[in-house]
């Protein structure tokens, strides 16, 4: 039986499926391991099933085992893992793709009215049990018949778009390249991002964290959005500069901002913690059980296959 280095205790349901097809060596503390003890841990493993919080870089890829031949990411995103540096050590790398496109939308959606609509300084105002219903009173944006623009119309953008279309949104995006008109499902395709920012009275960000689009959102680019329009972020922290952001929620040039995703979090710029036109998410986008099962089935099949001799459905290098 193949060895399985699994970073982060999972499910129970998901732990049970992994010991049927494998020898698991299990985190019972669900403490997050350093990289020499991903390194030390996983030596005498065949394979790792990683997560997010594992940071696999270069180094940590050239000091693993030679027995490693594959990360099998529980996660969508592979940002966290130089996945250049495993092929190089012919070490395949996996992500679980489609099943938690929903959960994530869900959640993008959440971050735009939960800052268009002061979410957060409502639940303190609800708190002091002593506010009073006036005409002026916590007024917000209104996200139905306005303009959406998502950056990065994969899975989850699209997903976005379809729950947008219900607030009778008019969709606008931007992608490396236009989608068929079919999938596009009258979304109007920008081929540049600052043509799509001068139209997002929203904007939701949906793209993967990659060198082209850290810090995508910057104080360059801020400059062509509309005034006081809403950005939501469900994708990662890597895409939005934060100095940038704070200075335009403090100038008014951003009415709102919906964070579920930082820069080195859990650690979050901490002038988001003072402002009141931002709701803060803890990373949540996939949680949800059924969600998180499907994740971690997933990446156990993405083991299994590569085990049995085949190339894993969610191959990315
Ligand atoms: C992912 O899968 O990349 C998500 O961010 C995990 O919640």
């Amino acid at each position: 039986m193949k060895k399985i280095f699994v970073t982060r205790k999972l499910l129970k349901e998901n732990e049970d499926k992994l010991k049927k097809y494998f020898d698991v060596k299990l985190n019972s503390t669900d403490k997050i391991y350093s990289a020499q003890e991903i390194i030390d841990g996983s030596k005498d493993c065949d394979g790792i099933f990683s997560t997010v919080t594992d940071l696999i870089s270069a180094q940590t890829i050239n000091k693993l085992s030679s027995n490693i031949k594959i990360i099998a990411n529980g996660a969508v995103g592979f940002g966290n893992i130089d996945f250049i540096a495993a092929k190089k050590r012919n070490i395949v790398v996996t992500n679980t793709p489609d099943v938690l496109t929903d959960a994530t939308a869900d959640i993008s959606i959440l971050l735009l009215l939960g800052a268009s609509r002061k979410a957060y300084e409502a639940r303190a105002e609800a708190e002091t049990q002593s506010w009073t219903w006036s005409w002026d009173f916590m007024l917000g944006k209104q996200m139905s018949n306005k303009k959406l623009g998502i950056l990065g119309m994969g899975r989850i953008g699209r997903a976005v778009a379809k729950r947008a279309m219900g607030f009778n949104m008019e969709i606008h995006y931007h992608n490396r390249s236009r989608l068929s008109e079919d999938i596009e499902n009258g979304a109007i395709y920008h081929d540049n991002l600052k043509s799509l920012l001068k139209e997002s009275e929203f904007l939701s960000i949906n793209c993967p964290a990659t060198k082209e689009t850290e810090k995508l959102i910057n104080s360059d680019t801020i400059k062509f959005l509309p005034d006081r329009c809403v950005v939501g972020n469900a994708a990662r922290g890597d895409i939005i500069d934060d100095n940038a952001m704070v200075a335009a929620l403090k100038n008014g040039k951003i009415f709102a901002l919906g964070l579920d995703v930082y820069n080195g979090e859990p650690k979050i710029h901490p002038d988001y913690l003072k402002l009141k036109n931002i709701f803060l998410l803890p990373h949540i986008g996939s949680a949800t059980k059924r969600t998180r099962w499907d994740m971690a089935y997933r990446a156990t099949d993405n083991l299994i296959t590569f085990f049995n001799g085949r190339k894993p459905k969610d191959q990315v290098n």
